[in-house]
């Protein structure tokens, strides 16, 4: 069996693999909306048992909240599938590099921990905390398959602009932390049975869209200290224009009463962006350029 994989995963240069790691990150990234649509048509618990829909049956009954979650269930297996696929992958990367394998590893272990922390979701019947840590530790799962991506580059010959990418990082991520907490106030829950948490939804929601503008102010900061840099400018420009829009469909949907179609363009704003900003520390934060640039 193990000869047959590796006949189909010869030749493994580092372009083939860029290829297969860049549909491990697609299916990350992809699983977020999809789970964030389970949450709001309210689909949370159409399967109340796990891994089965329910003691009864493995696979729900012909019905729209049930399938919508099964289904979910089903691509977070093929997430696993393309995880487990580009860590053997990394493992056949000619020159070998005990650190992308190592990364590698760490993110088939992450979505091992999702489909656990997945189960606890449905056990605990959505509680709020475990939905918004299903939420960030994808995010943290994005950004380990981007600097798999970037590590896996041939030459690495981006920029390195000190601590600023990583306090950017820091701001966004916060910004988003709080976000989980407006979910977990909100009335998407995913289904009417579960826990709310106990903030003023307005007082949480202000401090949400606060930290988010810290974000912004700082980005704005980082375009006048690095304007004469043009690569690291034009990537803080996308993120600016992509942070505007975000902050505009957040404000919508909060005036409009989070109705979901909204909600989930929120959600995939807020992702991307994470990706973006992913991305923009991995090409020119110092402390990743320091451990690339490491034998
Ligand atoms: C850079 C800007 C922003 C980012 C990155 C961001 C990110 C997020 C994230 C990650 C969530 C949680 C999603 C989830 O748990 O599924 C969220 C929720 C939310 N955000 Fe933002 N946000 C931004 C700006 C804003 C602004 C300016 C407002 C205006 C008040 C806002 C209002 C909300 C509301 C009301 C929710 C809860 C929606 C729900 O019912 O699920 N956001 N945001």
């Amino acid at each position: 069996m193990l000869d047959i994989l590796e006949t189909v995963f010869k030749n493994m240069t580092s372009s083939k693999l860029d290829r297969i790691i860049t549909f491990s990150l697609a299916m990350l990234t992809l699983i977020v909306f999809t789970g964030a649509s389970v949450r709001l048509t309210q689909s949370g618990l159409g399967c109340e048992d796990w891994p089965g829909c329910s003691e009864e049956s493995i696979i729900p009954e012909w019905e729209l909240h049930g399938w919508t979650e099964f289904g979910n269930r089903i691509l977070s297996a093929l997430v696993g599938v393309a995880a487990l696929w580009a860590a053997y992958a990394c493992k056949l990367r000619q020159p070998f590099d005990q650190r992308i394998v190592r990364l590698a590893w760490w993110i088939v272990a992450g979505v091992a921990f999702q489909a656990i922390l997945g189960a606890v979701t449905v056990f605990t019947e959505l509680h709020p905390i475990t939905v918004s840590a299903h939420f960030l530790i994808s995010m943290v799962l994005i950004t380990a398959c981007v600097y798999l991506k970037e590590l896996n580059k041939p030459s690495n010959n981006q920029d390195n602009i000190g601590k600023d990418p990583t306090v950017l990082a820091g701001l966004l991520g916060l910004g988003m932390i709080f976000g989980t907490l407006v979910t977990g106030t909100g009335p998407n829950s995913g289904d009417a049975r579960s826990d709310r948490l106990d903030f003023d939804i307005e007082s949480i929601a202000r401090v949400h869209s606060l930290s988010n503008w810290l974000f912004v102010a700082f980005l704005a900061v980082l375009l006048y200290r690095h304007s004469c840099n043009k690569p690291v400018r034009q990537q803080l420009v996308a993120l600016g224009t992509l942070s505007i829009a975000q902050g505009a469909i957040g404000y919508l949907q909060y005036e409009l009463g989070v109705p979901p179609g909204i909600v989930l363009l929120h959600v995939i704003g807020a992702t991307l962006l994470w990706l973006g900003v992913s991305f923009f520390h991995a090409r020119n934060a110092q402390i990743w350029q320091s451990y690339m640039s490491r034998d």
